[in-house]
């Protein structure tokens, strides 16, 4: 009997020794994912598009790459100005008030409305197409200040090949862009040598607001024989509005996305969306690691692929020819 009171009393004691142990350990683990503290970091998306979408997506990809996760040890302070230039200036100011360490900016307006709220936070430009003609950075390998970034570089003078390929007869082009967007500029004056140099007429039809789109496409579809796009985020907010004055005439639509050749754009030399993005993230995620940005390169992406739409070709009249979809990395059905 005192044999089995000593053993009762010997698991006992046991027991207790393993659940508190248990319960220490987790404890434990309780604490250190509390006590790490998360590194805040904030995103400024200048508005809502299929590419920019695709570009956020990419960028939390790359930061998680580079080690840091929302799932965690990131907080994302994410906001989206919806192409308004007062809420471009209202939020970057919060973002630096915020307390965040670290700053992107999806887009050439964001990246221009952060860099103008603060010159110390390191400053990650996704996606910006002309770093040094809006005056983000003096120079692409030598940022200096505390920005840099990943640059989007279509090759648009590739277009014009596109554009005599596939629709041989064309002689005048119209280009649609939004004349407050630095990205823009480059892109048209780069577009129009090359296609002026192939013989076309180019005819600009800059709109100040996508409120102007739908009768600027109208007057542009009526001179016209086709229709080129940069890479332009006032457009490609507003694209279904495009694509439908476009169709009345069946004027086709030359891109310089393939999101847009999906929203009925008849084909692009386009770059990865998200591949741009998850460049940028894995840029943030260096710079948190102790990089500094104004010795650190901006990052080019000018190598782009052919995407073509058979089905708007279809709707439109026109046979793609063999080589075109050979030589297309994407062919939308
Ligand atoms: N490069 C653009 C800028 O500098 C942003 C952008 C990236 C974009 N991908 C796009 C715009 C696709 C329109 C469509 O602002």
């Amino acid at each position: 009997m005192l044999k089995n009171k000593n053993l009762l009393a010997t698991i006992v004691a046991l027991t207790v020794m393993v659940v508190a142990a248990l319960f220490m350990t987790q404890k434990e683990q309780s604490n250190s994912s509390t006590s790490t503290e998360k590194v805040k970091i904030g995103v400024l998306q200048f508005v809502t598009h299929d590419s920019l979408d695709e570009i956020y997506k990419g960028i939390k990809d790359g930061l998680k790459e580079g080690g840091y996760s929302t799932t965690d040890n990131l907080d994302i302070d994410f906001m989206n100005a919806e192409a308004d230039q007062s809420q471009v200036q209202t939020m970057s100011k919060k973002l630096v008030d915020n307390g965040n360490e670290l700053l992107i900016g999806i887009a050439t307006p964001a990246a221009q409305g952060l860099a103008n709220a603060t010159t110390e936070l390191p400053i990650i430009m996704g996606a910006v197409t002309d770093p040094v003609g809006a005056n983000l950075v003096k120079d692409l390998k030598n940022p200096g200040g505390n920005i840099t970034g990943v640059s989007d570089q279509t090759p648009v003078a590739d277009a014009v090949s596109l554009i005599k390929e596939i629709t041989p007869e064309a002689k005048t082009i119209g280009v649609l862009y939004s004349s407050n967007e630095d990205n823009s500029k480059i892109q048209v004056a780069e577009f129009k040598a090359a296609a002026e140099e192939a013989g076309y007429t180019v005819l600009e039809y800059a709109v100040a607001s996508s409120n102007e789109l739908a009768a600027t496409v109208e007057v542009a579809t009526s001179k016209a024989d086709v229709l080129f796009t940069p890479v332009d985020n006032t457009v490609a907010s507003a694209f279904s509005t495009v694509v439908s004055v476009a169709n009345k005439t069946k004027t086709p639509i030359f891109t310089s996305v393939e999101d847009m050749v999906e929203g009925g754009g008849i084909a692009s030399v386009t770059l990865s969306q998200y591949d741009l993005g998850v460049a940028t993230g894995k840029m943030a995620a260096k710079i948190l690691d102790g990089a500094n940005p104004g010795d650190t390169p901006v990052q080019i992406f000018n190598e782009g692929t052919v995407v073509v739409n058979q089905k708007v070709a279809k709707e439109l009249g026109i046979s793609l020819s063999e080589e075109i979809i050979n030589k297309a990395s994407k062919v939308i059905e």
